[in-house]
């Protein structure tokens, strides 16, 4: 059993108390991401649960078994887990092979057992070919497959993943999200993952954890809170959004510094944060749509047209548009604007340079 379960963590350093009231369970041979700004706590969190720090209160367990809290702590090499940082060292004096083999020789593991369990793991990651090589005769890519390689090789049921792909290019990180998604399917195993980078959280994670300042916002599958974002910070953090400062009052929201008005089906009363994902706009016939304005720019971009909709002089709005349905439309024109999600959120009050007014 590789669940993990987290109570109340807390996390100081001096006067810093950079993780607050940390609860959470990951369940067996699923995918978690902590996602959240630099700084907001999330490799704190993944070395508490590794060993490598201890939490200032609260609870650690992995399966039943109480690893961190009170007076019990176990060390990192008794926690059974597997763990690539960003900086992955691989060591550039031993050849794949022996790189990948290192943990399970410290172990102490008999030769044939070693040679068949790192062969096995070199074949997953799909290094079977290289195992004689030098860490300076592998690209990036490869040198990070080796580091996982040797996370995977003593089998852990946890694997615990700090930004692992953040120093390959971006080809790259996206080809490697699907191989260790596909290699923890395979596996079974529970993946624990750090990121920064929203689109890699979504693609990979049965579930992300989204952090702001040492709390979790919001938990929850990547479609339900790219839909549902508990408050702005997630909105905006979780996918492209669009912030717009307005009053409202039986259901309709009217825009701050323009005439127009949204319904919104809330029923929220006063000022109000509305939120909206620039690629659920749709352009319209002047006349129809929810909202009406001016192109002023369409950036061309291949798979889509990014624009921007003068609502009024003082508020811009971005739409993001399938190309072929911008195909006819040129900065000058008037068009209508079809908004098919927004979501509501009382003003918090927060600074948000995104805020269109
Ligand atoms: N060993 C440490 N001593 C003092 N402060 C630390 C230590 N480790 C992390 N911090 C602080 O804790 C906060 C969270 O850091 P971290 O968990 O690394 O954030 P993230 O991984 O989300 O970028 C930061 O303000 C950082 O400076
Ligand atoms: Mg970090």
């Amino acid at each position: 059993m590789s669940t993990v379960r987290i109570t109340n963590v807390t996390k100081a350093f001096g006067d810093n108390v950079v993780l607050k009231a940390f609860s959470d369970e990951f369940e067996d041979g699923k995918f978690y991401t902590l996602l959240g700004p630099s700084g907001c706590g999330k490799t704190t969190m993944l070395r508490i649960i590794a060993g490598f720090e201890t939490p200032t209160s609260g609870e650690v367990y992995i399966g039943d078994k109480l690893v961190s809290g009170g007076k019990t702590f176990l060390p990192p090499e008794k926690r059974d887990i597997g763990m690539v940082f960003q900086s992955y060292a691989v060591w550039p004096h031993m050849n794949v092979f022996d790189n990948v083999a290192y943990p399970l020789k410290i172990k102490r593991a008999a030769s044939a057992d070693v040679k068949t369990r790192t062969d096995r793991v070199l074949s997953i990651v799909h290094l079977a070919q290289y195992a004689a090589r030098f860490p300076n005769q592998l690209s990036g890519g490869q040198q990070q497959r080796v580091a996982l390689a040797r996370a995977l090789v003593a089998q852990p049921k946890l694997l615990l993943l700090d930004e692992p792909l953040s120093n390959l290019d971006a080809k790259l990180r996206e080809s490697m999200r699907f191989e260790i998604k596909d290699i923890q399917t395979q596996l079974g195993i529970t993946v624990v993952y750090v990121t920064h980078d929203q689109t890699e959280a979504m693609a990979m994670s049965d579930r992300i954890l989204v952090i702001n300042r040492g709390v979790v916002q919001q938990t929850g599958t990547p479609e339900y809170i790219y839909n549902n974002p508990a408050n702005p910070f997630v909105a905006d953090f979780v996918g492209k959004v669009e912030f717009l400062r307005g009053a409202a009052s039986g259901g309709v929201v009217t825009l701050d510094n323009t005439d127009q008005k949204l319904r919104c089906g809330d029923s929220r009363k006063g000022k109000v944060i509305v939120a909206i994902r620039p690629e659920t706009v749709k352009f319209t016939a002047p006349d129809k749509g929810d909202l009406r304005g001016t192109l002023t720019n369409r950036f061309f971009l291949g798979d889509i047209c990014d624009c921007r909709v003068k609502l009024s002089d003082k508020v811009l709005l971005r739409v993001i548009a399938d190309p072929v349905l911008a195909e006819h439309i040129a900065a000058g024109d008037s068009v209508g604007l079809a908004v098919r999600s927004l979501m509501v959120f009382e003003d918090d009050g927060e600074d948000r340079l995104e805020i269109l007014t």
